[in-house]
């Protein structure tokens, strides 16, 4: 069934484990995770960002999750994601989300609890849940680049009220993650003895916290690909260009998983895997221009990814 995050969390922050928040823009991608769910009995989160609506169209999108609800029988949640206004929120509460997210994160503080609490007291009114975000992180999202230096971790000193005041059911933080496939630059890393990037540790401090600000509170995590290096060494081996590509080391989101974080957000390493399965069956057939039999190598990839995920990263596998 098409549900909300409130029972999904709730099992989660007591089982100290994570869902996995997946975006979705196609139909491939739908199955890929879906499949890959249904095998392992996994709870999910698809969620579909402003550019996911306007490159797929809200409705294809809604239907393609109905489908996958059909065919899996699993709890589904449908999830608007980085929602930039109370219209975009209002427009997917309306047209059958089950959660929506207020992303106010550049607002001021004051602005960000004002704007916040406009789309819970609608959310709520239309039993539907809303995520909110304090704190600011870096990266690339929807062609908007907060450089590092704009960047800043969430202030613990703030999570209770902002909670208290906007009636938010769950909450993004900032604590070193970062959006896109380039996490981390080469000078905020370190490099290991094969000269792979090491990126600085996230902020398990905030993360304490805030928890302890908010007991029973399920977390966020935005911007936590793990940028899978075999991938982008796929990626790179068949005509692609993306060195230094690096993303959140996985045993640090195992970690963030087993504590309160409840909601994992993953988009671009499902880029990586769709991209890599397409270049490698390019390459090997070049002959070959039935897009069901490329995009079909970028699907598996993706079932591949989300099963990794589930039981070695989210350990939400058997818990639908
Ligand atoms: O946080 C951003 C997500 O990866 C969605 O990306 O806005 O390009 O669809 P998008
Ligand atoms: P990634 O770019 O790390 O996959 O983050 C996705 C995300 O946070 C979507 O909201
Ligand atoms: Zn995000
Ligand atoms: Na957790």
């Amino acid at each position: 069934p098409l549900v909300t995050t409130k029972e999904m969390f709730k099992k989660a922050y007591e089982g100290h484990y994570a869902i996995g928040a997946f975006n979705v823009n196609n139909m491939e991608i739908v199955q890929g995770i879906t499949e890959a769910a249904k095998e392992l009995n996994a709870p999910l989160i698809l969620q579909c960002s402003a550019g996911a609506r306007k490159y797929a169209k809200h409705q294809y999108l809604v239907h393609l999750v109905q489908a996958a609800i059909e065919d899996t029988g699993l709890p589904i949640a449908l999830h608007l994601d980085h929602g930039a206004d109370f219209e975009t929120c209002k427009s997917c509460i309306d047209g059958g989300f089950t959660s929506v997210m207020f992303d106010g994160s550049h607002y001021s503080f004051k602005e960000n609890i004002e704007k916040t609490k406009e789309v819970v007291e609608y959310a709520h009114a239309h039993g539907v849940v809303v995520e909110a975000e304090l704190g600011q992180l870096a990266g690339i999202e929807d062609d908007v680049k907060v450089a590092a230096h704009e960047a800043h971790y969430t202030d613990p000193n703030e999570v209770e009220e902002f909670v208290k005041e906007t009636g938010v059911d769950s909450l993004a933080i900032a604590i070193g993650t970062s959006h896109g496939a380039y996490k981390f630059t080469p000078d905020q890393c370190t490099r290991n003895e094969q000269g792979i990037l090491v990126p600085p540790p996230l902020r398990f401090d905030i993360l304490e916290e805030v928890a302890k600000r908010l007991p029973n509170f399920p977390i966020v995590l935005h911007g936590a690909s793990s940028v899978p290096q075999e991938f982008v060494k796929i990626i790179n081996e068949n005509g692609g260009h993306m060195p230094d590509a690096v993303g959140v080391p996985e045993e640090q989101l195992r970690k963030a998983a087993s504590l309160a974080v409840c909601k994992i957000n993953i988009d671009s390493d499902l880029r990586l895997a769709m991209t890599a399965g397409i270049r490698k069956h390019f390459n090997e057939h070049p002959d070959h221009f039935d897009p069901r039999q490329y995009v079909a190598d970028g699907r598996a990839n993706i079932k591949a990814l989300v099963a990794h995920k589930i039981k070695e990263v989210l350990g939400c596998d058997g818990k639908a």
